[in-house]
């Protein structure tokens, strides 16, 4: 009934306009998308959630230096289509995501999300307290998870992008197409 598989360039439009809804316009003002923009997500970590030919859950994680240089992952956005919301696919797929990860060998993960709901996962703001995100965030939000004991233990500074850059997917190309109307305004 449901199929978690890894993404493709064709799952591009379903999964913005899922992120779209999910999220609103917002979403592209967040200080996580400060550490996403330009960059291609971490190999192999791009997962999506298909029922009947219908794409209808998404979660990508990113490559980050956490503070000191030591490699993490960022892990977001991650989104089930409301009307399917609350059947346990948010859960499952955080759960892939996470075993994909550490089988991968990653060894740590970090997000900006609600602590209640992440905290099932193993995510604690204990992990990150000695990291700061680049632009605004609320605190209690910054989460982090081992995957490898001890892979945050005495982490401090900055977290800062680290994935290889981009291709120009639809998400990019509509992001150039707004920055192009924004020029042409400013010029108007
Ligand atoms: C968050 C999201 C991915 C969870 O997916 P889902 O399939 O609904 O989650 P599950 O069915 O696995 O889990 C449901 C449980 O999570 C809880 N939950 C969902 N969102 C939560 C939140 N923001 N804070 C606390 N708990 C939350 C539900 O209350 C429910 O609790 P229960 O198991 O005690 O009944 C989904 O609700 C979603 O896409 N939300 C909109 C986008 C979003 O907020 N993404 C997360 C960014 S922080």
């Amino acid at each position: 009934m449901f199929t978690i598989r890894h993404e493709t360039v064709l799952d591009i439009p379903a999964r913005e306009a899922l992120l779209d809804r999910c999220f609103g316009e917002g979403r592209f003002g967040k200080t996580s998308e400060r550490l996403r923009e330009g960059r291609a997500p971490a190999d192999e970590l791009s997962l999506v959630v298909e029922r009947l030919g219908r794409l209808v859950g998404t979660i990508r994680l990113w490559h980050v230096a956490a503070g000191d240089g030591r490699p993490a992952l960022l892990l977001g956005p991650v989104a089930v289509a409301p009307e399917l919301q609350g059947l346990g696919l948010g859960g499952k797929l955080v759960r892939e995501a996470l075993a994909r990860a550490a089988e991968l060998g990653h060894r740590a993960v970090i997000l900006v999300g609600d602590e209640p709901y992440y905290r099932r996962f193993g995510f604690s703001r204990e992990a990150v307290g000695g990291l700061s995100l680049p632009g605004p965030y609320a605190a209690e939000r910054f989460l982090g998870l081992e995957l490898a004991r001890g892979a945050l233990f005495g982490a401090q500074g900055l977290v800062t992008a680290t994935g290889r850059p981009a291709p120009l997917g639809a998400a990019e190309l509509r992001e150039t197409e707004r920055d192009r109307g924004q020029t042409l305004l400013r010029a108007a």
